[in-house]
């Protein structure tokens, strides 16, 4: 991985803010994830991430927690927080904004437990695939303290395979349809192609019950995004 997620977090953080990252899938054109997005305040956050802060308590574990924005918010309510992030760039960020506790960290090496685990702008992201999913929600459940919840917000993509017409053009002898090919780039330089996983909350919570964790629906979004907790 370049990182260059975490070249841009540093650029705009410095000041140095010239230009977006560009993202584009297997199944979408170009479009570009503009970097103040990534330093967004409480107000400036969808509904399911406000909801999903205000839900908060106890000790907090933020995963994949990009420039620090839900740790910030966070931390300055009260919360003990701690904050994690394959990006280096991220959390040299993320520990500049004033990150208590961040490590540069896959989910799946966290060993320490915690009462509320938050994964958000499409947190289902981070299991790549569908076959991935119960090897992530077994250890995200071993990571629990007792009444613990986990906080998860993802979106159904099936509207991506709509044609004009209103018909589906989704191939179903394929793999699943929220199984992307993600690819970014940042000032010309293309970035390691990433897998990225939107999971619709009917499969999460199936999955969810074939390991033993609850699966409420917690809140919907205008676009077809919704947050579930896990517990
Ligand atoms: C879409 S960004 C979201 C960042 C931040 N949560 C936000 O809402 O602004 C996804 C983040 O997850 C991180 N990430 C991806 N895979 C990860 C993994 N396996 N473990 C921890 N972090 C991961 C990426 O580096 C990136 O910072």
């Amino acid at each position: 991985m370049k990182d260059l997620f975490g070249q841009a977090l540093l650029d705009y953080h410095n000041g140095n803010y010239t230009e977006d990252i560009i993202t584009e899938t297997n199944i979408s054109d170009k479009d570009s994830l503009p970097l103040p997005y990534l330093f967004r305040n409480f107000d400036n956050m969808p509904k399911l991430e406000q909801e999903a802060l205000n839900s908060c308590r106890g000790s907090i574990l933020d995963v994949g927690c990009g420039s620090g924005c839900h740790s910030l918010y966070l931390q300055k309510k009260g919360f003990t927080v701690k904050a994690i992030d394959i990006s280096k760039g991220a959390i040299e960020v993320a520990k500049q904004r004033g990150v208590l506790v961040c490590e540069v960290k896959a989910l799946i090496d966290e060993t320490h437990t915690f009462d509320t685990i938050l994964l958000l702008m499409n947190g289902t992201g981070i299991f790549e695939e569908l076959s991935q999913v119960s090897k992530y929600l077994t250890h995200l459940k071993s990571l629990l303290k007792p009444n613990g919840q986990i906080l998860i917000d993802s979106s159904d993509i099936k509207y991506m395979y709509t044609d004009e017409d209103g018909g589906y053009w989704m191939d179903m002898n394929s793999n699943y349809y929220g199984e992307l090919d993600y690819f970014l780039s940042y000032k010309g330089e293309k970035e390691d192609p990433m897998k990225w996983l939107y999971l619709d909350f009917d499969t999460l919570k199936m999955a969810c019950e074939t390991i033993g964790l609850n699966c409420d629906l917690v809140l919907e979004g205008d676009h077809f995004d919704y947050l579930a907790r896990l517990s």
